[in-house]
């Protein structure tokens, strides 16, 4: 065995050279990679001991990838295309050897081989969209070139990857092994020596890009498709047009095409905050400062308190990793509504083909409802999810903590409320902690993991790597008025409305942060969420317009009518009324309202939110700035091409969102305007949100 860098090896066996690649945790294709993959394929060409060559990976994967590591140190020599036209250019057969993940630069590895023989659990794909990308080491090229233009632009717009079976049927694999992966690929490779003559090269064969060529359409197609879901991002549209570069020009050609577009795309903003996220994920499930001894509790069974939307949307995420879950009603006409819409649920997704009649069966069985919270006695996490009300919070953690057995974790589901004092009512503070899901929670990934003063860190443990169980992201807040993600959104939700008391008709505020990338802006939001949420009828206040429409009976789509007016579509339509309220308010109040322009709104609406970021930062309330934009993106909505708040305000210029605060600062004379201490600091230093 010979080491030819420090991550590849060489060794002849039966006269196949096999390269075997080592660098975990996923074998990037890291400088060292590269290298040796060139230097490897080299010396067996110049090896007259081999007759084939065999790539294979140690580890728990095949190449996932360019290293993502090392896209912001610049190029580092040697290049992919060097490697994969060494690869391209052997007589030897090359052979790659495929378990776990081949994506991105993993499958143009592959592609670049001449056979690809894979374990049935393989997956394969090309997810640099993800990363706002393109294949940029010939994939747009090859891929048409065997499994079709259909399905190349199906799997390069979505970064989904694709199975063994599926991509055995495509002739993206060769052969499906059961057994030893390693002995199985050196047998075949041995095999296609002996065979001689010449092996088949991706880049020759057309013949699967014919029917794009005589159906051009398919592109328009294409983008008319994914119009929706792409707007805003730019790295769909260029993966298109690398695709049918591939199918209009010559190999080299749509090689140089791809190339082109490759390189504006890693030099422009999107894909910059793009990578930024993925790693920002990645960090967001690490906590420092946790007692290594502590350790993660067994969950096998849980409870849930309350079978509203929210109630069932959190069972239904137990129950879909095949947990069994408890939901508590108070009575059995609200168990059965709540039991009857998971189960909608689960039937409307298997219609869509996305779920087994089976599945359907085996996870409404594993959800069951009772009446009596003493059935919980066995649970090892409870989770509470009633209405946002102290009182019966308290209420109920009371009556748990002489219900629940020791060491059962103790969980509540509250957006905004002090989880310290929820857990004053127990006998066991240190196994309470705050699970706040997202609505609808059983599609929306984040998992705002809440620590009070007192939760234990086998608890948070426990918290965190929940999350990952149940495929959500977790970010750890510690306890303030609505954590991190809601407290930083009241701000904008507080500046929108003061824009339209100022006379921005609220039409104007939603488009700017539609426009700006945003599913939908702060009033069409509010309507979502129900404007009677947190309205206390008794104690309205004629000098709120949201409490104004909610006397009128217009509490958001629900009623069909909130800011907006609404037709059975949802479609919403501006509401006069509302802007009416929004006049009178002013007059009563002595707002002048004028025009305000778009510029203007974007600011007032995003930059007291990165103030307030800055001020959770200063509190130590969220562990670190990409933690916020995680919130951020994963549950607010917040477009990923941008980042998050605090990549944003990294990419403006700490110096310059500093200027813009303090200018509304002095302007208002409000202490809303405030600049965040730790802003001041480090634009002060010229630094940076870390
Ligand atoms: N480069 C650098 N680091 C990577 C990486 C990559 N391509 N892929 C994963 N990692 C790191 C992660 O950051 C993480 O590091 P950490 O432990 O320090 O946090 C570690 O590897 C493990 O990753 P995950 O936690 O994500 O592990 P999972 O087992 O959940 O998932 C995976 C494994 C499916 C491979 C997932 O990591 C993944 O999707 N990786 C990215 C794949 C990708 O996007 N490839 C394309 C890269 S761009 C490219 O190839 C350009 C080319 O066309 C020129």
């Amino acid at each position: 065995m010979v080491a030819l860098t420090s991550m590849v090896d060489y060794n002849v066996e039966e006269g196949v050279a096999v390269l075997t690649l080592n660098n975990p945790p996923v074998n990037a294709l890291s400088q060292g990679v590269r290298q040796g993959l060139k230097d490897g394929v080299e010396k067996a060409l110049a090896d007259d001991s081999a007759q084939a060559i065999l790539v294979f990976c140690e580890g728990r994967t095949f190449i996932a990838g360019a290293d993502i590591s090392e896209f912001s140190s610049g190029p580092m020599e040697p290049n992919f295309h060097a490697v994969l036209s060494t690869m391209d250019g052997s007589p030897k057969p090359i052979v790659a050897a495929i378990h776990g993940t081949a994506l991105g630069g993993g499958l143009e590895t592959a592609l670049c081989c001449n056979y690809r023989v894979a374990v049935g659990s393989a997956k394969f794909g090309l997810p640099e969209v993800n990363l706002g990308l393109l294949p940029g080491a010939g994939g747009t090229q090859r891929l048409p070139r065997v499994v079709g233009v259909e399905k190349t632009l199906a799997m390069v717009t979505s970064g989904v990857p694709i199975g063994a079976a599926e991509a055995h049927k495509l002739g993206l694999v060769d052969q499906l092994v059961e057994g030893d992966l390693r002995a199985e690929a050196l047998a075949f490779a041995k095999d296609k020596a002996a065979q001689g003559g010449s092996h088949p090269r991706v880049r020759d064969n057309d013949d699967k890009l014919q029917s794009a060529k005589d159906n051009p359409e398919i592109f328009a197609a294409t983008r008319k498709m994914l119009a929706r879901k792409t707007r805003g991002f730019l790295a769909p549209e260029y993966n298109i047009r690398c695709i049918e570069a591939a199918v209009n020009q010559p190999f080299d050609e749509g090689l140089k095409t791809e190339g082109k577009l490759f390189a504006e795309l890693m030099s422009g903003p999107q894909s910059q905050a793009q990578q930024y996220f993925f790693f920002s994920e990645r960090q967001a499930g690490k906590v420092p400062g946790l007692a290594e001894d502590a350790k993660e509790l067994p969950i096998a069974k849980v409870g849930v308190i309350g079978g509203g939307l929210m109630g069932g949307g959190i069972s239904m995420n137990f129950a879909n990793v095949g947990v069994p879950v408890t939901i508590v009603e108070t009575s059995q006409e609200a168990l059965d509504r709540g039991l009857g819409t998971i189960r909608k649920n689960y039937e409307n997704t298997a219609r869509k083909g996305r779920l087994t009649e089976e599945a359907v069966e085996q996870r409404c069985g594993l959800i069951q409802g009772t009446l009596d919270m003493a059935d919980l006695a066995d649970c090892d996490l409870i989770i509470e999810a009633v209405f946002e009300n102290m009182a019966v919070k308290k209420d109920i953690f009371t009556r748990l903590d002489g219900i629940a057995k020791q060491g059962a974790i103790l969980a509540s589901n509250t957006s905004a409320l002090d989880l310290n004092e929820i857990a004053s009512v127990t006998s066991r503070p240190e196994s309470v902690i705050g699970l706040h899901f997202f609505s609808p929670a059983n599609v929306m990934k984040l998992l705002e993991v809440v620590r009070g003063d007192k939760t234990s860190d086998a608890v948070i443990k426990t918290g965190m790597a929940l999350a990952k169980r149940i495929r959500k992201v977790a970010v750890l807040v510690g306890v303030c008025p609505g954590f991190v993600g809601n407290r930083i959104l009241f701000m904008r939700q507080i500046e929108a409305s003061k824009l339209a008391l100022e006379g921005a008709p609220i039409e104007q505020v939603d488009k700017v942060l539609f426009d700006f990338g945003f599913p939908m802006g702060a009033f069409q939001m509010g309507d979502l969420a129900g404007l009677d949420l947190g309205w206390d009828k008794d104690n309205s206040n004629p000098m709120d317009v949201k409490d104004r429409l909610c006397e009128l009976g217009r509490r958001g789509q629900k009623t069909g009518a909130g800011f907006y007016d609404y037709d059975e579509k949802r479609m919403p339509t501006p509401a006069p009324v509302t802007a009416e309220l929004f006049a009178e308010v002013a007059a009563a109040q002595g707002v002048t309202q004028g025009d305000i322009s778009d510029e203007e709104i974007l600011d007032r609406c995003l930059l007291p939110m990165i103030n307030e970021g800055a001020k959770i930062l200063d509190e130590g309330i969220a562990v670190r700035a990409s933690d916020i934009d995680v919130t951020y993106v994963y549950g607010y909505g917040w477009p990923v091409y941008r980042g998050g708040p605090m990549h944003y305000a990294n990419s403006l210029g700490l110096d310059k969102v500093l200027a813009k605060i303090r200018h509304y600062h002095e302007s208002t004379g409000d202490d809303f305007w405030a600049p965040s201490p730790l802003l001041v600091s480090l634009a002060e230093q010229g630094k940076r949100f870390k």
